[in-house]
């Protein structure tokens, strides 16, 4: 199993120490939780933490945008060293237009739906996109309780992905520890997403934990 730590749960004070012990236990890439207040109840990071991050280590930032504008905001994270940017499927974007940008500059783009969106809506977005985020919380806040029906909603995107034989990777966010990761690697994710797990214990063993899934 990959994992992703969100940074958002890190002790910031000590950031870059935080971001290098990670990256040693074994992160493959890290998480970026844009929120803006409006699409979500929060308010995050923008595009000059995102640079410090960037300047913290070489592996893939993930920029999850929550936020309302993602047309308009996607290339500045894009500036500020974001490698993928995740569109969610409930805020109104123009996904042609968005691809062909991000693709241009040699990054990649990924989809995004809230536990509430059946997986079905995005079945077409599938063949163009790297990677595609099931959202096993309500957007806004990390802490939350994994949402148990979230794995069939993974097991469905596996079985259309492979049975199309595309290389779209499944990515998952929201209430993972040992017991839901476990659960959503049975049900066929990739990659698994974690801000209060990894950053509430020992950054080492908690990765390792995961990793191990
Ligand atoms: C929620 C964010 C998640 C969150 C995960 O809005 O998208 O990435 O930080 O936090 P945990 O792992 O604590 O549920
Ligand atoms: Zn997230």
């Amino acid at each position: 199993m990959k994992v992703s730590p969100s940074i958002i749960s890190s002790r910031l004070e000590f950031l870059h120490d935080e971001i290098s012990r990670s990256v040693s236990a074994g992160a493959s890439s890290f998480h970026l939780d844009i929120m803006d207040g409006n699409f979500v109840p929060n308010l995050t990071m923008g595009p000059d933490f995102i640079s410090a991050v960037r300047r913290s280590t070489d592996l893939e930032l993930d920029a999850h945008m929550m936020i309302l504008n993602p047309d308009k905001y996607w290339k500045v994270f894009s500036k500020a060293g974001c490698d993928l940017f995740y569109f969610h499927y409930e805020t109104p974007f123009n996904f042609r237009e968005a691809r062909k940008g991000i693709k241009e500059e040699k990054k990649s783009i990924g989809i995004v739906i809230n536990p509430d969106t059946p997986p079905e809506k995005i079945v077409d977005f599938l063949p163009e996109v790297d990677k595609v985020l099931v959202m096993s919380v309500y957007p806004g806040f990390s802490g939350q309780k994994f949402i148990p029906s979230s794995t069939g909603k993974i097991a469905f995107l596996r079985k259309y992905i492979d049975e199309n034989g595309l290389s779209c990777q499944i990515e998952v966010d929201g209430g993972i520890d040992s017991f839901t990761g476990a659960e959503v690697k049975r049900s066929g994710a990739d990659i698994i997403v974690s801000a209060s797990y990894i950053y509430g214990g020992k950054i080492e063993e908690r990765i390792g934990e995961l990793l191990r899934l």
